[in-house]
């Protein structure tokens, strides 16, 4: 039976200071570059949710020791050439991460195996980077009838061919399987992206010693470099703050402070269309300019109005669009939302599962090829959601009770924990406030 979880509000205000878990995008970097170093790695801020804990799997299976305790891990890795072949498969669960980013870290490595993944992650296009990576010579064969799905046997072939690479579409993943199978090039490996997309791997294989160029939208290093055991310090996940921090704007009288939450300009998209939209936002504090830069934000409810969100920023906000698409039903006039099928692929089709859902609470709402037109404000009615399996799906169907006349229930809400293990409590605490009117 599916489980389900209801969330009802009654004239509904949010309060309060939050520090979001770990950055989820980081804590998968910061494992797999401990992992690939020689010698010793502390994390701090690990995020504990499901998919990041699958990665951390995977390098103990290749012998790699990790020892967690709670949001602390401390790697002591033989490096990369030493790791040992794995007794089973390599499970990547629901994570898309893990599984492309393994696929160039293993293409380049000592060690044979198998990589899988759960119902859905089996089902999303790994070509974009196999494609590339066999180019470099990797040995990747499809266990099952499908070379573009898991399961794929990745026989590490070092050294493999540099490559100058043009990226069809701009995908951190990709980037990064391409760099991290370029540690172990023959030469200069080059990645040209069309918009620029997160950065956390260029960031961080500098933070391990690793010297790169980059110049726009290119970036380019010498293969054959070896890592460094550093201390890594993960900062909030700004895509789960942004759960919070639309519901902040969209609910009158809000005001919720964000600490330590990461602030990387790859990242912000979010920030910049709740500011177009018309939100309060405040920056109170700016830290860790070394590495990833991250500070506190205090964002507070405004009257909003729609926009348009298209283009370039489309990388640096992918995966805070179902959240925007509720907002933009609580936002006065229309919201266009353009240039992103890539959400086609993601856990789910989030184009067509965001315009279904929000469908049934009354929002008018359309699907486009690329994205989706939002006409507002619109009343939310109660209702029952599905989360398709799919963390962002399921918070952002917690999120819309804010908004609703009624209580919204959400299908199967255990997804959440892949990136926002304690979401609830959060959503708790701030919606306690019980202060005058
Ligand atoms: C991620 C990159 C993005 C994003 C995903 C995490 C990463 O995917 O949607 O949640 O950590 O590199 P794409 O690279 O497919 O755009």
């Amino acid at each position: 039976m599916t489980q389900k979880k209801t969330v009802a509000f009654n004239k509904p205000r949010l309060h309060g200071e939050i520090r979001v878990p770990g950055d989820k995008s980081i804590s998968h970097r910061a494992i797999m570059l401990g992992a690939i170093a020689k010698g010793k790695t502390n994390i701090s801020g690990f995020l504990e949710g499901e998919d990041c804990l699958r990665t951390l799997d995977i390098f103990k299976q290749l012998g790699v020791s990790i020892e967690r305790d709670g949001t602390d891990v401390a790697i002591d890795s033989p490096g990369m050439a030493d790791w040992h072949t794995p007794a089973g498969e390599l499970y990547a669960g629901n994570s898309g991460t893990t599984a492309r980013l393994m696929l160039g870290i293993l293409a380049g490595s000592n060690v044979e195996s198998v990589l899988t993944g759960d119902q859905y992650l089996s089902k999303r296009p790994m070509k974009r980077v196999t494609g590339p990576l066999l180019s470099m010579g990797a040995s990747i064969t499809a266990e099952g009838t499908d070379s573009d799905l898991l399961p794929l046997r990745v026989k590490g072939t070092p050294p493999l061919k540099a490559i100058d690479y043009k990226m069809p579409v701009a995908s951190a993943q990709v980037k990064s399987a391409i760099l991290f199978a370029g540690l172990r090039a023959d030469g200069i490996v080059t990645v040209q992206e069309d918009s620029v997309s997160r950065d956390h791997t260029e960031r961080m294989l500098q933070q391990f010693g690793v010297v790169l160029q980059k110049e726009g939208d290119t970036v380019s290093m010498e293969g054959g470099q070896t890592l460094a055991g550093t201390d890594v310090v993960v900062p909030g996940d700004i895509s789960s703050a942004a759960f919070f921090m639309v519901a902040a704007a969209m609910v009158p009288g809000s005001e919720v402070v964000f600490t330590d939450v990461g602030l990387n300009p790859t990242r912000t998209g979010i920030l910049d269309v709740l500011q177009a939209m018309g939100a309060q936002i405040e920056y109170l504090e700016d830290k860790g300019q070394q590495g990833e830069p991250y500070g506190t934000v205090r964002i507070s409810h405004a009257d909003l109005r729609g926009t348009e969100i298209s283009g370039d920023i489309i990388p640096r906000l992918i995966d805070e669009l179902p959240i925007l698409a509720l907002l933009a039903t609580q936002a006065a006039g229309k919201t266009v939302i353009k240039d992103a099928e890539e959400l086609r692929v993601k856990e789910t089709d989030r184009i067509k599962a965001v315009v279904t859902e929000l469908k049934k609470l009354g929002a008018a709402i359309e699907e486009t090829e690329d994205g989706m037109i939002i006409e507002g404000p619109t009343p939310l009615s109660g209702g029952t959601l599905s989360s398709y399996g799919d963390h962002r799906l399921g918070m952002m169907a917690a999120i819309a009770a804010l908004a609703a006349s009624d209580a919204v229930t959400i299908e199967d809400p255990a997804c959440i924990a892949i990136s926002y293990p304690n979401f609830f409590e959060d959503l708790e605490k701030l919606t306690a406030f019980q202060g005058a009117e």
